[in-house]
């Protein structure tokens, strides 16, 4: 069947998208890029909060007006919102055809040849049910991006086994099976041969790998491996502080390859709502580790993740959380208003809040963090920093990239000729980027087409 893939939320769902569509070509089926030259649209998706999930029901909602219009468009749903009770009723409400979730996307084939044969005898919408998690999907090796790819993502583990109440995530990925390592190294010497210069290694808890299987490395040295397989740069997220011990600090100061980036998510900066939200580190110990690795790593550049105004949240809880951001000086931070998600724990258990405090909050945080991120960003005024140039901006002036340690760096369009690594000196900062003049390129790159 002509298919296009439509992907949302994580890098998790984005590296999932490439085993499907490998999947889907070694099951003979086309790709297409265009939703309207399709005649099965599948919709990779996420349930981590209430808007994605709005965005897959407009979605949906489209492709329902579509086909009372006379399209024959057969519809997939995958993805996080495919192994939930809200799922199987959108897809009873909007005629999916398919559902499959994201521990069975190995199965996509034999599930669309199911569909394919309803069709032919006129059962439309026969849908085909949705799988159950399958655990061989951690040894599934995924083909490498195409070549001219700079960062590929690389999973090295899947699920998660902690229990924020906050999260649907471990009802939708399961519980934590790291990868084999002979896959992993596979995928990256794969990827490498390729000309990938960045490999990001993805995971809900990438701290945790090893820890079901004895005879695998922990993360710090699973770190050293893929480092020695010649990645100018290695990243990794997502980091738990629970497990984000020392010798992966060590390993990050001793590798230089691994560069000098971590995201740490800490959720909030009270403990009275750390203890309800099920996470299993207090602010001092979040903030223990922040000093480990600005001592360590001194030019680290961190980001983490906040909930604003999960349930019961006081103003003197959110005082705590502006005051953590003050000594942890985060560089960046993904803010989010708390979502209620049916089938979690703080869903079941806690009323939740008024919009207009949640969003009050937001507002107040977006603020301080604007600050920090300015004067972190200013650290790098006057520096030389390696950037990893990807594409012309949308003003067409800036070719855009990301530094070592993960700034969205800009440099005017006219001194760059190729996409890869530039030496690049930084002029000025903003909240968001740096801006900066390229003094060299520092690896043979690829061609940057629409430089002029
Ligand atoms: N509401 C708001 N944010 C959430 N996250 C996870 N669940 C929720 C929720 N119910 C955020 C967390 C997590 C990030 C991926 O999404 O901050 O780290
Ligand atoms: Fe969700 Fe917590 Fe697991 Fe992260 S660690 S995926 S927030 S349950």
């Amino acid at each position: 069947m002509r298919t296009h893939v439509i992907t949302l939320g994580c890098q998790m769902n984005e590296y999932d998208t490439l085993t499907i569509r490998s999947e889907l070509v070694a099951g003979g089926h086309d790709l297409v890029d265009h939703p309207s030259d399709a005649e099965l649209i599948l919709l990779n998706t996420c349930a981590v909060r209430g808007k994605p999930v709005e965005k897959v029901v407009s979605l949906l909602g489209g492709l329902r007006r579509e086909r009372r219009a006379g399209r024959d468009v057969a519809i997939g749903l995958m993805g996080c919102l495919a192994q939930l009770d809200e799922g199987r009723d959108l897809a009873d409400k909007f005629g999916v055809d398919l559902l499959v979730g994201p521990g069975a996307i190995t199965e996509i084939v034999p599930a669309i040849e199911a569909l394919e044969r309803g069709r032919e005898s006129r059962r439309r919408r026969a849908r085909v049910d949705r799988l159950a998690f399958r655990a061989d999907l951690v040894d599934h090796l995924t083909p490498p991006p195409p070549r001219g790819t700079l960062t590929a993502y690389l999973t090295i583990m899947r699920g998660c086994d902690h229990h924020c109440t906050y999260c649907i995530v471990p009802q939708t990925r399961g519980p934590e099976v790291s990868r084999p390592l002979a896959a992993i190294v596979h995928e990256a010497e794969a990827m490498r041969a390729q000309g990938v210069e960045e490999v990001f290694l993805l995971g809900q808890n990438v701290n945790s790998y090893g820890r079901d299987d004895a005879s695998l490395p922990s993360f710090a040295g699973l770190l050293r491996t893929v480092a020695e397989i010649g990645f100018p740069r290695v990243k990794f997220t997502t980091s738990h502080p629970m497990n984000f011990t020392s010798d992966v600090i060590d390993a990050i100061a001793g590798t230089p390859n691994v560069c000098d980036y971590v995201h740490l998510p800490v959720q909030s900066g009270s403990d009275r709502v750390l203890r309800r939200m099920a996470r299993e580190y207090r602010r001092e110990r979040y903030l223990e580790i922040v000093r480990e690795l600005r001592v360590k790593v001194p030019d680290v550049v961190l980001s983490t993740d906040i909930i604003v105004g999960f349930p019961g949240e006081t103003e003197e809880d959110f005082a705590q959380t502006l005051s953590l951001y003050d000594e942890a000086r985060f560089d960046a931070a993904y803010m989010f208003a708390y979502s209620a998600r049916p089938g979690t724990p703080a869903h079941a258990r806690f009323a939740d809040q008024p919009r207009e405090v949640k969003s009050e909050r937001l507002g107040r945080l977006v603020e301080r963090q604007k600050h920090w991120s300015l004067e972190g960003n200013r650290r790098f005024e006057g520096r030389e920093v390696r950037v990893l140039v990807k594409e012309i901006g949308r003003d067409g002036a800036h070719a855009v990239g990301h530094s070592d340690q993960h700034h969205t760096v800009l440099v005017p369009a006219a001194q760059v000729r190729r996409m890869g690594l530039h030496a690049v000196r930084v002029e000025h900062a903003t909240p968001h980027a740096l801006y900066g003049s390229v003094v060299g390129a520092t690896s043979v790159g690829v061609a940057l087409p629409l430089a002029s």
